[in-house]
């Protein structure tokens, strides 16, 4: 079969496993040449290791200095009647197959990271085959549900305001159209219940579970993602429901700190840039800002993607020599290079003009659907997309 691209407003329905393959294959390129981390992470877990910051971390860890073996928790689509199946399946694959290629482990478990089942299957892997211990995790999950493990009823996130509604234009990257809408404000439950799903409850709750299963290393980092962004995603980010669940983080990394430092560890957030990812394209009247965002920084020459981030993260900030520089609410800062005061100005400047006629040449729409598509394995040069792709053979490949 041929496989074209269906994407749904802002989610793509399938993958280019080609695709996917070559991304990774650019990734891990990239890492090579990078400046390499100089020594690290030997043994590391990543939840929600298929795509985005998650998938980047895997790929600089392996990759980029540190020769890591690496276990990768996601949740992921095969192929089945359905369809060819998500993207970060192919991801999970062709990573794997690179980094066995390299001689290093690279375990794949799919699944609900949230489930006490996947805690269980990978702490016994650890204690069986990988050596018994951890010395990073990485805690990069991106989701609207998590099921309450006393209950097994849902929690859903809402993104949604604080205080009052805003209205703003989004991208639909179906139609290459941008609409006007507007983000209610939450109410009292739902601003709990996205701290639930989007907080730090779940990352303490590994911690702990991994703590006292005694399978992490003396010295081991945790390491969770988070975003703040310029002033004028305030009122849709920092001060929304994201931003409260983000605020749940910060606070959880400071406990977990202090538990990690009995064994000589530590835990931090990194403060990452906007990127467009699976997770990213889906906030409400969010895009504006990313599309200006892309167009400053490529002018400026500063424009990274999830593995340029990581990548400077892990090699300029975790494992440093010195100390890990953070700023004053302990935070490591990632987003140094969007935050800049020069390239805020303009992305405002540029915020102001933009308009549903114009958005395509004022910000960089290309840009953004560039790497949307390739996210999902269209759109690489290198991959002849007229190439039937087997299905059945498809089906033969696992995590
Ligand atoms: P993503 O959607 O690319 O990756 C999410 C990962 O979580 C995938 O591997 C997915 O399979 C996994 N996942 C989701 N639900 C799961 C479940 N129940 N069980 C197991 N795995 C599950 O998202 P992205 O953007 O990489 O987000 C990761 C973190 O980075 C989030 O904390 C996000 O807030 C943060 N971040 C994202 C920014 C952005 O602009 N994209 C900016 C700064 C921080
Ligand atoms: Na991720």
């Amino acid at each position: 079969m041929i496989i074209e691209p269906i994407v749904k407003g802002v989610v793509a329905r399938n993958s280019h496993p080609a695709g996917c393959k070559q991304a990774i294959l650019n990734q891990i390129n990239y890492v090579k040449t990078a400046k390499p981390i100089e020594s690290g992470a030997q043994k590391v877990l990543i939840l929600g290791a298929s795509s985005g910051f998650g998938l980047a971390s895997r790929v600089s860890l392996a990759f980029g200095g540190a020769s890591a073996d690496t276990i990768g928790v996601s949740f992921e689509r095969g192929p089945s009647d359905k369809g060819v199946g998500s993207a970060g399946w192919y991801n999970n694959i062709y990573f794997r197959e690179q980094a066995e290629q390299a001689g290093l482990i690279a375990k794949n478990f799919v699944g609900d990271a949230f489930s006490p089942a996947m805690r269980a299957q990978v702490i016994e892997y650890i204690r069986a085959e990988f050596g018994g211990k951890v010395d990073l995790v990485v805690y990069s999950l991106a989701t609207g549900i998590r099921p309450n493990p006393e209950t097994g009823e849902m929690w859903r996130s809402s993104i949604k305001t604080v205080g009052e509604p805003v209205t703003g234009p989004t991208i639909n990257i179906e139609t290459d159209t941008m609409e006007q809408m507007t983000v209610g404000t939450a109410t009292e439950q739902e601003i709990i219940d996205t701290e639930k799903v989007m907080g730090g409850e779940d990352w303490e709750s590994w911690i702990e579970i991994l703590s006292e299963a005694g399978v992490l290393a003396t010295g081991c980092k945790t390491l969770a993602y988070s975003y703040i962004g310029g002033k004028s995603t305030y009122p849709i980010y920092h001060q929304g429901t994201l931003g409260r669940a983000k605020t749940h983080l910060h606070t959880t990394s400071d406990k977990l700190n202090e538990k990690l430092s009995a064994i000589g560890g530590s835990a931090h957030v990194s403060v990452c840039k906007a990127l467009v990812t699976k997770a990213s394209v889906y906030i409400p009247a969010f895009s504006p800002y990313i599309l200006a965002l892309y167009k400053v920084m490529k002018q400026q020459g500063t424009h990274e993607t999830c593995i340029e981030q990581m990548q400077r993260l892990f090699s300029e900030r975790v494992y440093t020599s010195g100390v890990t520089p953070i700023d004053s609410e302990r935070l490591i800062r990632i987003d140094d290079w969007e935050l800049d005061a020069s390239v805020q100005q303009e992305v405002d400047k540029l915020i102001a003009k933009i308009t549903p006629d114009n958005f395509a040449e004022v910000g960089d729409y290309e840009g953004y659907k560039t790497e949307f598509m390739q996210l999902n394995g269209f759109g690489f040069a290198e991959v002849d997309y007229q190439t039937r792709v087997d299905f059945d053979s498809l089906t033969q490949l696992q995590p």
